[in-house]
């Protein structure tokens, strides 16, 4: 569904729930990341793009209560967050992105006021498309609204990180939330995560379109193994005597070999190598030259999956179907995104062969794996927006 239809949609729902219509209306999409995976938090460079996918939520000064309130649609679940003290972790298990964003802006000395909120999203949960992201900068995005502290889009990505880092438990890097901040229609977002420099580099060429594949499925190790890349990557770092992984190359990598495990090495390889595809991939998507991007994103996805290892079985299997359908049928390069370990694969595709594409994708995934893909296109989406202020 379009953003301004889900926004009707809503406004519509609220007025019936709440008897009145919304005073503020503000969405932040989900993203998927092109190219530049597990490099965030080694100071490197990504190259994501906000996804036509967004939470969206439309909310009003409370009338009867002293809480922020937030219903989902979906769930059919509430969220009563008491804001008259400092707020803690909480329940439902989702309201802690929530909780944790409001938290960020006690910390700053903001009064925030009582709020009816009603939301929805359209960003598949669990799906390494970022819906958390997404959750915490659309709660930022209205807190902006309903305070009037707008805030710095650094200073709002970072504030959305920690609360992810302390509300959730999850020690993620800052590609998502800088991209659900910052992502701008029809261009693609090359991050350096060490200066937190932005460049925008534009897709104007209609040949082409990015489709995502979800596996539908998420492996339970995930969360746990993030944690475990992050330090030994830490310790590769350590033992070549640089700061981050982003000041390594490949010659010291190989100098230093006999130095760390075959685990640490690889880890680093990757790192390292993933760092140069990114910053040549954003050139080429800069010059449109759509092979090369293609080859650097199949060339990721195999570091990933024998280097770092986040990748599993399905993710594999949507790798090797987009491979074989290859240049030919309309496919020029895929690789698993996100975290890894289930979740989405994105592919560069020609813009004429996106429906043949999606059956073929659809159908030998089913009989390799006897899963339900789910397969769409997106147009790179513009980051938060404010429908209604
Ligand atoms: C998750 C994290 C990001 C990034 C990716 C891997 O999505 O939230 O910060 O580390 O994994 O590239």
């Amino acid at each position: 569904m379009k953003l301004p239809d889900l926004a009707t949609d809503l406004a519509r729902q609220f007025q019936r729930i709440y008897g009145r219509p919304p005073r503020w209306f503000v969405a932040a999409p989900g993203r998927v990341n092109v190219i530049g995976e597990h490099t965030d938090y080694n100071d490197g460079f990504v190259l994501p793009m906000a996804i036509e996918r967004y939470c969206v939520m439309a909310a009003d000064i409370s009338r009867t209560s002293q809480n922020i309130s937030i219903h989902d649609e979906q769930v059919g679940e509430k969220a009563v967050i008491d804001i008259s003290k400092p707020v803690e972790k909480g329940n439902p298990k989702w309201s802690n992105y929530v909780r944790g964003v409001i938290a960020g802006f006690q910390n700053r000395g903001v009064k925030i006021p009582a709020l009816d909120v009603l939301m929805l999203s359209t960003v598949p949960l669990g799906g390494g498309l970022s819906s958390s992201a997404a959750l915490e900068v659309c709660t930022a995005t209205l807190l902006e609204s309903a305070t009037g502290k707008k805030m710095d889009p650094v200073e709002k990505a970072l504030l959305c990180q920690k609360a992810e880092h302390e509300f959730a438990g999850v020690p993620c890097g800052i590609m998502d939330q800088f991209i659900s901040v910052m992502g701008k229609s029809n261009h693609l977002l090359l991050l350096d995560c060490r200066t937190r420099e932005t460049k925008l580099v534009p897709v104007n060429d209609p040949s082409v379109e990015l489709l995502i594949a979800n596996t539908n499925v998420r492996h339970e190790l995930g969360s746990g193994e993030y944690a475990v890349r992050r330090s030994q990557c830490e310790e590769a770092a350590k033992i070549l005597g640089v700061a981050s992984l982003r000041d390594a190359t490949a010659e010291m990598l190989e100098q230093k070999k006999s130095a760390m495990s075959d685990i640490v090495f690889r880890r680093a390889r990757h790192v390292i190598g993933e760092n140069e595809r990114t910053v040549s991939a954003a050139e080429g998507v800069r010059n449109s030259n759509w092979p090369t991007v293609g080859q650097l994103m199949y060339a990721s996805h195999r570091s990933l999956r024998d280097d770092y290892e986040v990748s599993c079985k399905e993710l594999d299997a949507v790798v090797e179907i987009a491979e074989s359908i290859g240049e030919q049928g309309g496919v020029y390069g895929c690789r698993m995104t996100g975290g890894g370990f289930g979740g989405c694969a994105v592919a560069l595709v020609k813009s004429n062969a996106i429906d043949a594409i999606s059956k073929k994708l659809a159908t030998e995934y089913r009989q390799k794996t006897g899963i339900e893909a789910a397969i769409f296109v997106s147009r790179p989406a513009a980051g938060a927006t404010v429908l209604k202020s």
